[in-house]
């Protein structure tokens, strides 16, 4: 058992050895790579002792944004085809080479808590202004690709856009993904092959079948909707656009920039009536909505948890309190990534059981503003009993807490400080 301290020192010294200086990859030792969403939410732990460099984690991100307004899950930095989906995988002719694909766009709430935070206003400033059309342009990008029909909520076009890659609730959905002509790949999650469970037949083929229908479309993104054989409505997803539109919003309005403003006001109030859509009174909770099959998909998963961040009404997000409570109950630690009632949940498949400490931040933080306290805390209590006593690790198995997936990553350690601190009573 470590003490505050000692958590505190391991979760920074894991931080600064995945820091290859202007960006961090998730975990040393794997692939050199900087991933959306793991990097915006590794800002906010370096915050807690370098805070210019957490700004730096995201401006190096948005550079690699394209001129459609996309910001790339993966940005490749350096050359290294050991991973199954590397450069060569996506073509996507950019000069420091990207995938064509993204990732929840969490940076607007990211840049929100650091600008909050911030100790040095006066140097920061030019820094926030430069980024918020970035982040503008990023969120204006999804409700013109991805929502052509104007119904409020995004589509994901591949299962990794979710950050939660092999989630049960693309199976169905990647079924219908045709694999002919598909060199076969690992029959893992393509990040780490390491503890994963196994995974339906035929889910890498289908993952990377998808990344060549968009390569050959040209990666333009404003015929990749449409064509796509995977368009699916994540719950995960959408909540944090919600989240990060409003939060945008909030800081634009701070710096007189009233137009930014209001288009994300608007994104955000659009998209949070239209997620009552989502809603399921039986679950009570979310679901993801298949919009190629034109039907709810029946998984049970995190991703219909995580919009309590998004600032749902405050009998929905009691509802979601009750059922991480039900959650609880079932499995030991929270909060699991799918509902263990469901013959399909398994402990070890990364994002079909295991618990993923970047979601109960979120979920956390909503359950916070929502009134839901005691259960916030009870969230953010359990996840850091789990690193002390399993120490770092990306995924815990959910009923007896064993470490999974790779040791010393960047967005646990980044999450570890950001709870020690909240429960300080920040
Ligand atoms: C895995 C996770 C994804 C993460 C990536 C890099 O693929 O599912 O959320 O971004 O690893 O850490």
């Amino acid at each position: 058992m470590s003490t505050e301290a000692e958590l505190a020192a391991q979760a920074i010294e894991i931080l600064q050895e995945n820091d290859r200086g202007s960006y961090s990859v998730p975990m040393s030792g794997l692939h050199p790579f900087q991933w959306n969403w793991d990097s915006c939410l590794a800002a906010l732990g370096q915050w807690h002792f370098d805070e210019a460099r957490a700004w730096t984690e995201v401006e190096t991100l948005f550079a690699h944004q394209w001129p459609d307004g996309m910001v790339p899950h993966i940005v490749f930095h350096e050359a290294d085809e050991s991973y199954v989906a590397g450069p060569g995988v996506w073509e996507t002719g950019r000069k420091v080479p990207t995938s064509g694909i993204t990732q929840p766009p969490v940076a607007g709430f990211v840049l929100r808590r650091l600008w909050q935070r911030s100790r040095q206003k006066s140097a920061l400033e030019p820094r926030l202004r430069a980024l918020l059309p970035k982040v503008a342009a990023w969120h204006r990008w999804f409700l013109e690709n991805r929502d052509p029909e104007g119904t409020g909520l995004v589509a994901i076009l591949h299962p990794w856009e979710s950050g939660r890659d092999d989630a049960i609730d693309w199976d169905s959905a990647l079924a219908g993904v045709p694999t002919e002509g598909i060199t076969p790949g690992p029959a893992s999650e393509p990040q780490n092959a390491e503890a994963d469970g196994p995974l339906p037949q035929g889910h890498t083929e289908r993952c990377l079948s998808l990344v060549e229908h968009f390569r050959g479309l040209g990666w333009d993104h404003s015929k990749l909707h449409d064509a796509s054989p995977f368009r699916v409505v994540d719950p995960g997803l959408n909540a944090i656009l919600i989240r990060s539109s409003a939060d945008l919003a909030a800081l634009a309005a701070d710096l007189g920039e009233y137009a930014l403003a209001e288009e994300n006001a608007g994104f955000a109030a659009t998209g949070l009536a239209a997620l009552e859509s989502l809603w399921s009174s039986s679950r009570s909770q979310y679901l993801a909505f298949d919009r190629v099959a034109g039907a709810q998909i029946e998984s049970a998963s995190v991703g219909g948890l995580l919009p309590v961040f998004a600032g749902i009404p405050k009998p929905r997000a009691a509802g979601v309190a009750a059922t991480i409570d039900r959650l609880a109950a079932a499995t030991g630690h929270v909060v699991p990534s799918h509902d263990p009632a469901d013959p399909r949940f398994d402990a070890r498949r990364a994002w079909g059981g295991p618990v993923w400490l970047v979601v109960n931040y979120m979920i956390a933080d909503g359950l916070r503003q929502a009134g839901s306290e005691a259960v916030a805390e009870r969230i953010m209590a359990a996840s850091l009993d789990l690193v002390r006593a399993n120490g770092f690790a990306e995924y815990y198995d959910p009923g007896n807490g064993a470490p999974l997936g790779t040791a010393r990553p960047t967005a646990t350690a980044a999450m570890v400080l950001e709870f020690l601190d909240l429960r300080d009573g920040d």
